[in-house]
């Protein structure tokens, strides 16, 4: 994707991006201390459920992690023994990875390329096949196209390969809390806002930052889509991959909405019984054929 012919929603999202990577490195949401000491830890959601997508550990396995963002949970797994390549759009975000990898004296075990997600095969052309593509909290919802997004995922995987997704449910993404009447506590609750089936991209002017509630962006506007999960399931399936597991869960790990509340491993629910999941994650196995 050239950038003379890059459609609209890929720079308003990238200069998005771009901003909020210095934004992120300062944050106490992404605290890099573990990762410093060489006790790098994913949330609890991965660290329960990758023993099923790498059961010998990852020592030696050739990792893909798609929008890796500054690649601290590509760090992680790279501690963890794996060779990681990790893709991303932000050119930021990549030489922050970089350094980052550089300082954990990591960078004979990890490679970040930017680029597109859908340029991805064309960046890192003939490849001898990962073992497992890894992707993760706040993924599809930046790309327009999930069929084409399957493929690529198995396009990258050996047989056998295979792939861990976790992201926001997107049943949790039809709700939203901007401008919602108050509960009861003052705080404002999500209602329902976008549809699930919608197909457009969602035009949205947010300034603030997920990881920082100070930051002001002045890259604002962002184009995002939503993605029926039993759509995405169906296009991996098509794309070649079997799933192994698909999980839903009531928490994640960032304040989706004003009313949640975090617990002590980083995780953010809504309080009392959960109505809605929050969160979902998968496990899938590229077929041999
Ligand atoms: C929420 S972050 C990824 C989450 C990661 N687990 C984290 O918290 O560090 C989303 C990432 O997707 C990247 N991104 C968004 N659209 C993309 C695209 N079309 N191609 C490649 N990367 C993209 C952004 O630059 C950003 O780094």
């Amino acid at each position: 994707m050239g950038a003379d012919i890059e459609p609209e929603w890929v720079a308003l999202n990238r200069a998005h991006w771009d901003e909020k990577v210095p934004v992120h490195l300062d944050s106490d949401f992404y605290d890099l201390a573990p990762l410093k000491r060489g006790e790098g830890r994913l949330y609890p959601i991965e660290e329960a459920e990758l023993p099923r997508v790498a059961p010998d550990g990852w020592a030696g396995l050739r990792v893909l992690h798609l929008q890796c963002h500054f690649g601290a949970d590509s760090l992680v797994l790279a501690q963890r023994g794996a060779e990681v390549v990790g893709i991303d759009f932000s050119m930021p975000a990549i030489r922050a990875a970089r350094e980052l990898a550089d300082e954990l004296g990591l960078a004979e075990r990890t490679r970040f390329v930017c680029a597109d997600l859908y340029d991805a095969r064309h960046r890192l052309p003939d490849p001898e096949g990962f073992d497992v593509v890894y992707t993760t909290w706040g993924t599809i919802g930046w790309l327009p196209d999930t069929a084409e997004w399957a493929r690529i995922i198995a396009w990258f995987l050996k047989p056998g390969g295979r792939l861990y997704f976790a992201d926001g449910h997107p049943t949790a993404f039809v709700f939203d809390d901007a401008g919602a009447t108050d509960a009861d506590d003052g705080r404002p609750f999500p209602v329902p806002t976008y549809g699930y089936f919608r197909e457009e991209g969602l035009s949205l002017d947010e300034d603030g930052d997920y990881a920082d509630p100070e930051a002001t962006l002045a890259n604002s506007r962002t184009v995002e889509w939503m993605h029926p999960l039993g759509r995405t399931i169906t296009d991996l399936i098509a794309a070649g991959l079997d799933i192994d597991f698909l999980h839903e869960h009531d928490a994640v790990p960032w304040q989706i909405f004003a009313a949640c509340e975090r617990d002590g491993s980083g995780m953010w629910r809504m309080p009392g019984e959960p109505m809605i999941p929050l969160g979902m994650s998968l496990g899938a196995t590229r077929r041999a054929d």
